[in-house]
């Protein structure tokens, strides 16, 4: 799919699911037929203290695949950028850790979700958070302005990670640190089986293999790359979606059991890189 297609479709799915949790409902990336697809990604991110802090309607848009928050160290008076923040519930948390010295953006670029995000601002009353229209691949932010950059389960949807690893980089502050949940995969699997479980997991294909995702940051300009399993996904858990694309969870078990994880992935842009050098200057 190219990219601006791929968007299109990421905007209409998202633009879908902040419409149900702004009626009410719980946010699903799956078909709408079933909501229950994704369960195992998004349910139990958030402990009870976490989910008292926020408005209900940012809980129930939550389609995250890991806490990006809980293991990011935010410090009061600092900035942090939710990359693809949908129902805000991220930029929230980071906003009441950063304090009121601090600020948190949240960038989207679904109409939708940034509406049902600016409303749950309101709800919690919180004045140091600001949601930013705009696609992740072009942040709309000067260079070295942002100490921590956070996303939930949204740079595997992009068509085009580098740019959105380079962008990061960008606005980073040297010393900034790169602190996101991301789907992940862990070493060989059949093309057509990974197009299925990618549409489970991330709900539209696109996560990248393990070692790709260090690469790229590294092609980025990071340094201390580290990715942290938070999740190992089970064939079990995933066996009537398998069932439904037409595969047998029987045979198609063993080659994917484990391979698909959430991550927690951080990585530091080098104290000494204020300036941002292009792809040929890097060694
Ligand atoms: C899986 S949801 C995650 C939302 C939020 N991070 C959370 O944890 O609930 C993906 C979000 O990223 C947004 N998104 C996806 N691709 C994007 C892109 N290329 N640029 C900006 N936003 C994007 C979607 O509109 C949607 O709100």
């Amino acid at each position: 799919m190219s990219e601006p297609n791929l968007q299109e479709v990421v905007r209409q799915k998202y633009g879908a699911a902040a419409k149900l949790a702004a009626a009410g409902g719980v946010a699903s990336c799956g078909s709408g037929a079933d909501p229950s697809c994704c369960d195992p990604i998004t349910k139990d991110l958030y402990d009870p203290s976490e989910i008292a802090e926020v408005p209900e309607k940012a809980v129930a848009a939550s389609l995250g695949c890991g806490n990006p928050t809980a293991l990011a160290q935010l410090r009061p008076g600092e900035t942090v950028l939710d990359l693809g923040s949908g129902g805000g519930i991220d930029v929230l948390l980071s906003a009441k850790r950063v304090g009121p010295a601090g600020k948190a953006y949240g960038l989207d670029m679904t109409d939708e979700m940034l509406a049902l995000a600016r409303e749950n601002q309101r709800k919690s009353g919180l004045t140091n958070v600001e949601f930013l229209k705009g696609a992740i691949e072009s942040i709309p932010l000067p260079d070295n302005s942002v100490d921590v950059i956070i996303s939930n389960c949204v740079i595997n949807l992009s068509g085009d990670k580098d740019r959105v690893l380079e962008e990061a980089f960008r606005v980073l502050k040297p010393g900034g640190r790169l602190a996101v949940s991301d789907v992940v995969v862990r070493g060989e699997v059949p093309a057509a089986i990974r197009k299925s479980m990618e549409l489970w997991v991330g709900c539209i294909a696109g996560a990248l293999e393990e070692f790709e995702y260090r690469d790229k940051l590294y092609r980025a300009g990071f340094e201390s790359i580290d990715m942290e399993p938070t999740r190992v996904y089970k064939s079990e858990e995933a066996r009537d979606f398998l069932s439904s694309a037409g595969f047998d969870p029987e045979s198609v078990g063993p080659e994917i059991d484990g391979r698909f994880i959430s991550a927690f992935v951080r990585a530091v842009k080098p104290a000494g890189r204020g300036r941002v050098v292009g792809p040929s200057c890097r060694g």
